[in-house]
């Protein structure tokens, strides 16, 4: 490929650039989190993919270098639980080595005090842990499984241990099931190197049973939380970033609301995610991806494979959140443990 012919900044139909790759290496979780990967869905008889369909180390590896000639400056894996990946620590070897590429890891930490140092080992950057609530009732409640809060906190601790900075905690409220988990969260996390992030339960997926009625929007959240610990509200640190920032006033830390349902971000979307299965879908409620492994596998060269995907985001016209008032009940949307959160 010659570089001189990569457009200075890719950008889509609506001039937003492409920054950010995420990328699911499994549709497997052991959690059954209700809003995601509900257990009367995804039980039994599910059928995951099989092996030969999931894309290889190599083939993530090709993929991603590609993309970080194109500009990408944040990789983030995701699943499924990552996690349950076997050796994951290899393929994060093989993204550091992509420079000056950031590579971050969302999980539910329920093994991650097993694996942190192996992690921290290969280069990887900046982990985000999914915890819905602080009592195991509740935790059990949202996430369907055998494993209990103390696992994911022990697992917070294990990667702080091992040098982890900038730890965040990811937790979805649905109203009527967790909101105490609000207040317990921040309590729990105030003042610690962690930085929790609030999200709005979203219509992601057609499996989750979702209900506006079961949001909190993110203001309701904030009022809740700044009658006990005054906010006040910071800029964005970076272009594209879904999370609204506040800090608290008595300089404790930071924590964030993720709005995608009454304050949707479309706007400045900088993100595109490569499924398990090796199909780049540009939103995350698409209901159809460009399938690059058959590109991957069929002897494409990196220059054709960069020119697809140059035309694949410059006719991107995406903005879900912001239409979804307008256009419900439409076609059926992907999952999101196959694309990945
Ligand atoms: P940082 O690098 O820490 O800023 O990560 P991030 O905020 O980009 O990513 P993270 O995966 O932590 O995103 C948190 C949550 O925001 C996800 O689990 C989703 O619920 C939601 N989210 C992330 N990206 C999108 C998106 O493109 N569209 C919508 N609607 N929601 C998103
Ligand atoms: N609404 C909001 N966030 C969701 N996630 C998965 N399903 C949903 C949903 N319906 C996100 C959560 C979780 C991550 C893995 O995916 O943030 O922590
Ligand atoms: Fe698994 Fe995360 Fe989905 Fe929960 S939200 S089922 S932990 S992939
Ligand atoms: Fe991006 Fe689609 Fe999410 Fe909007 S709904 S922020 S376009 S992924």
């Amino acid at each position: 490929m010659n570089d001189n012919r990569l457009p200075h900044t890719l950008v889509d139909q609506l001039q937003r650039p492409l920054q950010d790759l995420r990328i699911s290496v499994t549709d497997r979780c052991n959690f059954r989190c209700t809003y995601c990967m509900p257990r009367a869905v995804f039980g039994k008889d599910y059928d995951f993919l099989p092996r030969p369909e999931i894309l290889t180390f190599e083939e993530i590896t090709r993929t991603a270098r590609i993309f970080s000639k194109l500009g990408i400056k944040k990789i983030r894996l995701t699943g499924g639980e990552p996690l349950l990946r076997k050796n994951l620590e290899q393929l994060i070897e093989q993204l550091s080595a992509i420079q000056p590429i950031e590579v971050a890891l969302t999980t539910n930490a329920s093994i991650l005090a097993k694996k942190a140092q192996a992690l921290k080992n290969a280069g990887l950057n900046r982990i985000t842990v999914s915890l819905d609530a602080l009592d195991d009732p509740t935790f059990k409640l949202m996430s369907d499984a055998d494993f209990s809060v103390k696992d994911v906190l022990e697992g917070i601790e294990q990667a702080l241990h091992v040098g982890f900075e900038d730890i965040k905690v990811n937790c979805v409220i649905k109203r009527g099931t967790n909101d105490h988990a609000l207040l317990d969260l921040v309590r729990y996390f105030k003042g610690t190197a962690v930085t929790v992030r609030f999200i709005e339960f979203m219509d992601v997926g057609s499996t989750n049973n979702w209900q506006p009625v079961a949001v909190v929007p993110a203001k309701e959240m904030k009022d809740t939380i700044n009658k006990e610990f005054p906010l006040e509200s910071l800029e964005e640190s970076y272009l594209g970033e879904v999370a609204r920032r506040y800090r608290y006033a008595d300089g404790s830390g930071e924590i964030g609301f993720i709005t995608s349902v009454t304050q949707p971000f479309c706007r400045q979307c900088t993100r595109i995610r490569l499924s398990t299965d090796g199909k780049l879908y540009t939103c995350l409620f698409a209901n159809q991806g460009s399938d690059i492994r058959q590109l991957l596998r069929h002897q494409v060269s990196d220059a054709e494979i960069t020119q697809h995907i140059i035309t694949l985001w410059q006719s991107r016209n995406d903005r879900y959140s912001e239409l979804r008032q307008i256009e419900s009940g439409q076609k059926k949307k992907i999952e999101m443990s196959y694309i990945g959160g």
